[in-house]
């Protein structure tokens, strides 16, 4: 069979090297792939990303299964595209992937069916918004309703910066891609605790979790400065103990999934909760990803030792849903943790096309995903992207696994290029 990944970052990276192990997958086709996917032999980039052009070309390559990872052409309805003409894809349809495409929906979705999030209120008026945060007082959270790769969350720790965030989102001069009806802002009431993300795969009704994981939104080592697309990830993640997973599943999961299927718009694909976890243990949705999880993906299949092909074939098998409830997945023990390295001036403005070099061997339990790198035409791999590679090692403990990819890493030569020294860091304190 011929797979097709859709996108070219660190997670579709790893997807397309997992799926290859399959036996049944002949190749596997990364549309468009980056610089590591056009370097592996069983992999091949496909310069497509009209998602017509792409629809077309899988019915003309008769692909067997479509896995989409990035948000963007899931908001724009690529699945529900590829299904029309007949195809087998894993990934939401446009209306279920509004759960992240639009938190005003989200919010509504999980205030309607008794999903535990932060408090919240919706807003198209800058001076509703305004009046909103004089009365309510920071700390507060200031989100834009559209996909706004990384731009639309301010955490406010004073009025004035609340103020400012709704002035930017609210503002025409945003540059942030609004939904229909116009720019929205969503403010909420700030949670505190330990986030983890918290993953699992659906057909419709039966839901399978992933190994879970934990990922770091900020630049800088410490949780400093800026958020960004997450600069590390291992799996598992301490934080996720047994009870807290139970609840996750039966308080967020279980119910979203249900509520969905409920309300008419099935979940297909991977759901990505993004869980703030109380000191008591008491988990809160921050935000619901229609998609895996980048760079959790990378660790969390370097673990996952299940063929990933027949576990997608079974939560896609034709009907009214699949039967992932008939799927167990079998787990490397070990620790799994991937380390970022980001271009300079990441996440803002980062510098492309510098030389990539000292990438180490991969091995069993070490192996370098690429996210914004590319192959020019004399074979020589450049930088492409603000992520550009995610360093991932498999050992013992997360010691180990955090020592292992630091020592890979070490040999990495990027101009520029920056990464946190400290990825692990919540769990080795567990
Ligand atoms: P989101 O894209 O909604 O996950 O937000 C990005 C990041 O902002 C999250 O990973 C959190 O670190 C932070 N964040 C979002 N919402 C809240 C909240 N209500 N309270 C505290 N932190 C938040
Ligand atoms: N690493 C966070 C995300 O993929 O949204």
């Amino acid at each position: 069979m011929n797979v097709l990944v859709v996108g070219g970052w660190g997670r579709e990276h790893a997807l397309a090297w997992k799926l290859a192990q399959s036996a049944r997958v002949q190749k596997v086709f990364v549309a468009p792939g980056n610089g590591g996917t056009a370097r592996d032999s069983r992999l091949e980039n496909l310069p497509i990303t009209d998602l017509n052009a792409l629809t077309e070309w899988a019915q003309a390559q008769r692909i067997g299964l479509t896995v989409v990872g990035p948000e963007a052409p899931l908001a724009l309805g690529l699945v529900d595209l590829l299904r029309s003409k007949g195809l087998r894809v894993f990934g939401p349809t446009q209306a279920a992937a509004q759960l992240e495409s639009s938190k005003a929906f989200s919010k509504a979705f999980m205030q309607r069916h008794g999903i535990p999030t932060a408090r919240h209120q919706t807003f198209s008026q800058a001076d509703a918004a305004h009046a909103h945060i004089d009365a309510h007082g920071a700390p507060l959270v200031v989100k834009a309703d559209g996909l706004a790769a990384g731009k639309g969350v301010v955490v406010a720790n004073t009025l004035a910066e609340a103020h400012a965030a709704v002035d930017f989102m609210l503002g025409d001069t945003a540059g942030l891609q609004h939904n229909a009806g116009g720019a929205r802002v969503v403010i909420e009431d700030f949670l505190e605790g330990e986030e983890a993300s918290f993953i699992v795969l659906c057909d419709g009704r039966n839901v399978l979790p992933l190994a879970t994981s934990q990922d770091h939104k900020r630049l800088l080592s410490g949780d400093l400065g800026p958020n960004t697309g997450g600069m590390g990830a291992y799996s598992p993640a301490p934080v996720v103990t047994p009870e807290v997973h139970a609840r996750a599943m039966r308080e967020i999961i279980l119910p979203t999934v249900r509520g969905m299927e409920k309300d008419g718009i099935p979940f297909t694909g991977f759901l990505y909760a993004g869980l703030m976890i109380d000191a008591s243990g008491h988990p809160k949705t921050l935000e619901f990803n229609c998609r895996l999880g980048d760079p959790e993906t990378q660790p969390i299949l370097m673990r996952l030792k299940s063929d990933l092909l027949e576990v997608l074939l079974a939560a896609t098998e034709p009907g009214p849903h699949g039967r992932l409830d008939q799927v167990e997945l079998q787990w490397d023990r070990r620790t799994a943790l991937g380390v970022v390295v980001a271009a300079q001036g990441y996440p803002q403005a980062p510098r492309r096309g510098d030389p990539v070099e000292g990438l180490p061997p991969d091995a069993d339990d070490a192996r370098v995903f690429h996210a914004g790198t590319l192959l020019d035409a004399d074979g020589r791999l450049l930088s492409s992207g603000g992520r550009i590679l995610c360093v991932t090692a498999l050992a013992d403990n997360v010691r180990q696994a955090q020592q292992r990819a630091y020592d890979l890493l070490a040999g990495i030569r990027i101009d520029g290029m920056q990464y946190r020294r400290d990825i692990g860091h919540r769990a080795t304190r567990h």
